[in-house]
């Protein structure tokens, strides 16, 4: 098919937009900083450059991955955050359904369902179990109150014109350092996050082809993209009171392999990320998770995940280096 992949320069754009080639698709990056993989450089909330690239190129479907994140909120005012993640999803869709399209995939973000309580810990009944059902969704900043309007956009236009819509809530898959925790750190945080909150970048863009390829058949769903947890949910409540001895039921050499490494296991877990439905709709699983770090150390070979501290979204590098003009 010919997709049109916006945010084609970033992390998952500079993934996702190989492996649509390498599947078949003709792929159109489009993103307002130029990248290996970008042939449109522009801004998704430009109407007018929307319709002129799906008429030039032929576009048959929309992955709509270009946006603002949370790294993005100590640099952009609020409203930048509606003009890119709110305006140019409406402008989107209903530039797909005008060329006639059949799919579209918004890449949402897990993060939308961070209520201030699940910030502060683990609930009564243990970690959260969050799937899509989770609720009430009430976003605790700009990032996710714009990206939980998208998906109500999103489901909007399905609803009126047919349109296959699928929302891929997407979990932790950044290179760089959390901005938050200070310990663990670095590759130890990312490796526990496989836990429950985090996928590889490749597993990111292996489930947006999956989900291209699975949309009119499914029509339109909300899906939860995370490496499988080891956990099942009836472990929630021990979770959140002693995640080590949790941990050890399923992997019982993870203690010694992280002491070998000089890491450490986390105590509690207050959350949990339940992918299962991705799975049971359109066959994608995530290749990578804590086994895969295990398995790593126990062989010595390189962890699953990318780290990069220095990493910057294009879009900020690209104001940093006019800046410093
Ligand atoms: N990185 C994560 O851990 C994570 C987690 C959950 C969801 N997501 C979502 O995944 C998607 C991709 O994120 P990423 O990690 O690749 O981020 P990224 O910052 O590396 O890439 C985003 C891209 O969007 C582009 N962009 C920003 N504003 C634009 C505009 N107005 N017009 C066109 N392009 C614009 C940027 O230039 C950048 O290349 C985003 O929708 C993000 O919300 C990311």
């Amino acid at each position: 098919m010919r997709v049109l992949l916006t945010g084609s320069s970033g992390w998952l754009g500079r993934y996702l937009a190989p492996l649509l080639a390498d599947s078949g698709h003709k792929v159109t990056g489009l993103d307002v900083a130029p990248g290996t993989h970008t042939q449109v450089v522009g801004t998704v909330a430009d109407r007018a450059l929307i319709e002129r690239t799906m008429g030039e190129y032929g576009i048959e479907a929309i992955i709509h991955g270009g946006a603002l994140h949370k790294p993005d909120i100590v640099r952009y005012p609020r409203q930048a955050f509606i003009d890119v993640n709110v305006t140019s999803t409406l402008n989107l869709i209903e530039a797909a359904v005008a060329a006639g399209n059949d799919r579209f995939l918004f890449t949402s973000t897990t993060s939308l369902m961070i209520r201030s309580d699940v910030r502060a810990g683990a609930g009564e009944a243990g970690a959260w179990w969050m799937d899509e059902d989770f609720g009430p969704i009430e976003p605790r900043n700009i990032y996710g109150i714009t990206k939980l309007a998208a998906e109500q956009a999103v489901k909007l236009v399905h609803r009126e014109h047919g349109i296959a819509a699928l929302i891929l809530r997407t979990g932790r898959f950044f290179p760089e350092d959390d901005d938050t925790h200070a310990s663990p750190s670095g590759p130890n945080l990312k490796a526990n996050e496989l836990l429950n909150r985090r996928l590889t970048v490749e597993d990111a863009a292996a489930a947006h082809l999956a989900a291209l390829e699975a949309a009119p058949a499914i029509g339109c769903d909300t899906f939860i993209l995370s490496a499988p947890p080891p956990f099942a949910r009836a472990e929630a409540e021990e979770l959140a009171r002693d995640a080590r001895a949790v941990i050890a039921r399923h992997h019982p050499d993870a203690a010694a392999l992280y002491a070998a490494a000089g890491w450490v296991l986390p105590e509690t877990i207050d959350r949990v990320y339940d992918p299962s439905r991705a799975e049971r709709r359109f066959g994608w699983r995530a290749r990578s998770d804590f086994g895969s770090v295990l398995a790593a150390l126990r062989n010595r070979t390189a962890q699953p995940f990318a780290h990069d501290p220095g990493y910057i979204s294009p879009i900020a590098r690209q104001e940093r280096d006019s800046c410093m003009c």
